[in-house]
C-alpha cells in the first residue's frame, strides 16, 4: 500500500515535472493546486498525488469505490493512457473539503489512499 511517510521519503516535484504530467495525460487536466510527491516519470511512474488526502497513482487500478462514496465529492477522474496499472487515477482536487470520514482509505481494494498520516 501507499506510504504513509511519503511526505518525508519523497520529495515535491517542481513546476517542469508538474507540465511533464500534464502533457502525458489526456482529456482531464490534473488538479491545479494538488501537490505531487515524485518520483515522476510519465506515462509509467505518476508519484503521490495530494497531501492532506494522497493517492499513490502508481498503485491505483481505477476501481473507483473511493470517487463513487466520498461524501464530499473530493475527487475526480484524471485519464492516464499507458501506465502500467490503469489508464484512469482519482486525484484528489478537492482535498481541502475532506471530512477525515475515512472510507476511501477503508474501501481501497489496492490500500493506495492515505488520508492526513494514516
Ligand atoms: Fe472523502 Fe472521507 Fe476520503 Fe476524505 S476521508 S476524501 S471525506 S472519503
Ligand atoms: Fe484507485 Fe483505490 Fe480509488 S484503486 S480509484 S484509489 S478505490
Amino acid at each position: 500500500g501507499i506510504d504513509p511517510n511519503f511526505d518525508s521519503n519523497r520529495e515535491k516535484v517542481g513546476e517542469e515535472e508538474l507540465e511533464e504530467l500534464r502533457s502525458s495525460a489526456s482529456q482531464t487536466e490534473f488538479g491545479e493546486g494538488v501537490d505531487v510527491w515524485g518520483p515522476v516519470e510519465p506515462p509509467e511512474k505518476l508519484g503521490i498525488h495530494g497531501t492532506h488526502v494522497a493517492v499513490d497513482y502508481d498503485l491505483c487500478v481505477a476501481d473507483g469505490a473511493c470517487l463513487e462514496n466520498c461524501p464530499v465529492d473530493v475527487f475526480t477522474w484524471v485519464e492516464t493512457p499507458d501506465h502500467p496499472e490503469s489508464e484512469r487515477k482519482v486525484e484528489p482536487t478537492r482535498e481541502d473539503q475532506c471530512i477525515d470520514c475515512m472510507l476511501c482509505v477503508d474501501i481501497c481494494p489496492v490500500d493506495a489512499i492515505d488520508v492526513d498520516g494514516s
